[in-house]
């Protein structure tokens, strides 16, 4: 029983294989928004949100936008899709993918981030999710990434194993916001990587596998 669904996998995968490799897979660009994960004055994060979009950018058929959770203004006395936003829930809506620039606040993630993707739901199903933790510490917001995990598994979100971790943030970037440090360009390179693929494979799945 096990081996009949196992060749049945194989098949299915060199077809899915051909598709990708003829360019038929994907005939429309992918959309990857990156979403800055905090409002606070003064943000490290920011400088890390618009080196990553740029980068994404510089990506073929991947076309990106640098969402500023400042700028929503969703409303505090009100929780979830009762202060949906058309605009932000039809990014979602597009996204085949998202990356999330989150700042590390006493070990968490800031709850205004949580408070804007509680905003939407269905939106988010069977799309990628790649995390870049920022820190002051040395640890590069992974805490705040783990944490964050099972928020994402529960919003339907397809997280990739590879994440971006910024240490000592404050430190990355000159004055004018750039990088200082070019190792970050491979290692966001291997990000992307992952989740352009992850993208392309679930936007496949989400197209043309019933469930
Ligand atoms: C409320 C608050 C809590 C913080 N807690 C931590 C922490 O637990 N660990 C850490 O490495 N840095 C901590 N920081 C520093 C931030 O991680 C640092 O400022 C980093 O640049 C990312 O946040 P930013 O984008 O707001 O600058 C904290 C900053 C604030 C404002």
């Amino acid at each position: 029983m096990f081996k009949v669904e196992s060749s049945k996998f194989q098949v299915l995968s060199s077809k899915a294989k051909d598709h990708y490799k003829t360019g038929r897979m994907n005939p429309k660009p992918l959309f990857i928004p990156v979403i800055l994960g905090t409002a606070r004055q003064g943000r490290a994060s920011e400088n890390v949100a618009r080196f990553v979009w740029g980068e994404i950018e510089k990506r073929e058929a991947v076309e990106t936008e640098l969402i500023d959770i400042r700028e929503l203004n969703f409303p505090n006395n009100d929780a979830g899709e009762a202060i949906k936003q058309d605009q932000f829930s039809e990014h979602i809506a597009r996204a085949d993918g998202l990356v999330l620039i989150v700042p590390e606040y006493n070990h968490g993630y800031p709850g205004l981030l949580k408070h804007v993707l509680d905003t939407n739901l269905k939106e988010y199903i069977h799309k990628a999710v790649g995390i870049c933790g920022v820190s002051a510490g040395g640890f590069g917001g992974t805490r705040a990434i783990e944490n964050l995990l099972p928020v994402m598994r529960e919003l339907g979100l397809v997280t990739i194993f590879w994440d971006g971790n910024f240490s000592t943030a404050q430190k990355l970037f000159d004055a004018e916001g750039n990088l200082l440090d070019q190792s970050f360009v491979r290692r966001i390179d291997k990000f992307l990587g992952e989740l352009i693929w992850m993208s392309k494979v679930l936007r496949y799945g989400r197209e043309n596998v019933s469930l």
